[in-house]
């Protein structure tokens, strides 16, 4: 007779091997790792402790209670990466294709409640062929139950979700809803409905991985915002991105140490062009002003005119959010609008300040802009940026026109330290246009109108295309040479270090949504 002991052990042992054999080697065959194998790779060694190993579902329909396999696909605990704390679920796609049943949603709801209670975050990895069809409404309800949660834990404890596998119809609400999403290309896609339902309703024919591959989400929609070249990939980006956020909205900015040295950076003062219209890449900037190899870009493939991203400043964890001359000459439109809303909300709820870049000629014109709604959507990064409490610092690096001058962060709107390169140029709009619009009596009336064009021009950006007028304002409280930009941020951000902001009591704003 076995022993208790052994009867635990075979249970448990049992459970490790999910829906079998055969159905690990499919998933091996596929390119993607198992629950359990990624759950290992995420985790530091010999952390993982399992809660609910020994689950089963309680279904009775079309002979369910035959196919019984404990866990009931998913494996949820917690433990530790990079010795902090986080909280896991991993679907098992070897049982029942990872579909969620009610005793499924029950154990991801457990967790979901212990790390909120815990205070650290929560980490989803999915493969799962949606509502398990045998369990009807029970599942449904699973899902909403899970969705519910992922509101009342947003901008408690980070959430992260990543699509390692299907992930269809109601099941990609909770994705939607958490902080990050990353996609594992080519084995993992996301859809509201699938390529057969578009078929028969919209007659387009499209595949999965057209419809909702990574590259799709990544580029097109901006629903994911990073793609892993496979599971091994994800999982490691996963741990870089959690290393710049704290455990919980309570927790200080997250800092690694640092020694301070000669914090000037000459490769500054030789990245803007002479000429005010050519492009650059704001990203040597970036990578001019922040530690070496600090930055990590998030939504890097979508509504490129705005770049965001963690970095770190002298060990200090930092958001950033900058305008790209090299897209579109980084003009604000209704993508990048809503990115930089997006990445300003989740630095505001966990504590990570935010460095603002602008080199921005205005918003983006035209009637596909206005019709789909450029000035809701501008309103978001206006609003998000206006309500975040963060400590908040801005460096115009050139242009800063017309009203995205007061969107990008303006000292209006609250930041904290607002400064200008020499090259900076704040104005209403450019010279040409301003000059063609103010002086168009004077040109046109001129013996050679495009000569008096070209002195209006330069009499105006002599007089405004330049950080001075705001700098006398008090608008823009130092202009810097570029080389100092490091130096300066390093200083004032540990100046902003114990930033107190009283708000006004409300229930909740009501951002244009
Ligand atoms: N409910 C119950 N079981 C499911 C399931 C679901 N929603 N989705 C998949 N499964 C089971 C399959 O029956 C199969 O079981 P088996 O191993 O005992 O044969 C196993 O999961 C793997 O599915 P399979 O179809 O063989 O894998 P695949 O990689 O070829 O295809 C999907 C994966 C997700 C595309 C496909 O299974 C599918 O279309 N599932 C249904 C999706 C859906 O409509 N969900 C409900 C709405 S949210």
């Amino acid at each position: 007779m076995k022993s208790k002991t052994e009867i635990l052990k075979e249970k448990i042992e049992k459970g490790k091997l999910g829906g079998g054999k055969a159905r690990i080697d499919t998933q091996h065959k596929k390119g993607k790792l198992t629950a359990r194998e990624r759950i290992n790779l995420l985790m530091d060694p010999g952390s993982f402790e399992e809660i609910g190993a020994l689950v089963l579902h309680r279904t009775k329909d079309f002979g369910m209670e035959k196919q019984q396999y404990y866990g009931d696909g998913v494996i949820t605990g917690y433990g530790t990466v990079n010795g902090r704390l986080i909280y896991v679920f991993a679907q098992d796609f070897t049982v029942f294709g990872g579909a969620l049943s009610e005793t499924h949603a029950e154990k991801i709801c457990k967790i979901m409640d212990m790390a909120v209670k815990g205070g650290a975050p929560m980490i989803g990895l999915n493969d799962s062929g949606g509502a398990r069809i045998q369990e009807g409404v029970r599942s449904l309800g699973g899902y909403a139950d899970i969705f519910y949660r992922n509101v009342q834990s947003s901008g408690v404890i980070p959430q992260i979700s990543a699509i390692m596998g299907p992930c269809a119809g109601g099941a990609v609400y909770s994705p939607a809803m958490t902080d990050f999403t990353i996609m594992v290309e080519h084995t993992s896609y996301m859809f509201v409905t699938g390529p057969n339902v578009v078929k028969t309703v919209t007659h387009e024919t499209v595949s999965s991985e057209e419809l909702g591959g990574a590259s799709t989400h990544s580029t097109k929609s901006g629903v994911t915002h990073l793609t892993a070249l496979n599971d091994m990939d994800c999982i490691a980006q996963l741990k870089k991105l959690l290393s710049y956020m704290p455990q919980n909205c309570e927790d200080p900015t997250l800092k690694i140490p640092y020694t301070l040295g000669d914090e000037t950076r000459e490769v500054l003062e030789t990245i803007i062009p002479e000429s005010t219209n050519q492009p650059y890449d704001i990203k040597e900037v970036i990578s001019g002003i922040c530690d070496a190899d600090s930055f990590f870009e998030i939504h890097g493939s979508y509504a490129e005119n705005i770049v965001v991203g963690f970095a770190r400043l002298a060990g200090r964890s930092i958001g950033i959010v900058a305008n790209q001359p090299m897209r579109l000459a980084g003009v604000l439109d209704i993508d990048s609008s809503k990115k930089g809303a997006r990445f300003t909300r989740f630095c505001d709820c966990f504590n990570i300040p935010l460095l603002v870049l602008v080199d921005v000629p205005g918003f983006l014109p035209g009637t596909d802009q206005e019709w789909n709604g450029i000035i809701t959507n501008g309103a978001k990064l206006l609003y998000a940026l206006s309500e975040a409490t963060v400590p908040r610092i801005t460096v115009i690096t050139r242009k800063a026109y017309g009203g995205a001058y007061d969107v990008m962060n303006s000292k209006h709107i609250g930041a904290d330290m607002n400064y200008a390169w020499p090259t900076a140029e704040i104005a209403v709009m450019g010279a040409k246009g301003a000059s063609e619009i103010i002086f168009k009596k004077e040109i046109s009336e001129a013996e050679d109108p495009a000569q008096k064009l070209l002195e209006k021009e330069a009499e105006y950006a002599e007089k405004f295309a330049t950080p001075y007028l705001a700098a006398e304002r008090g608008f823009i409280d130092e202009v810097i040479e570029p080389k100092d930009t490091r130096k300066k941020l390093i200083k004032a951000f540990a100046m902003l270090e114990n930033k107190v902001v009283k708000r006004q009591r409300k229930k909740h704003g009501n951002i244009p949504l």
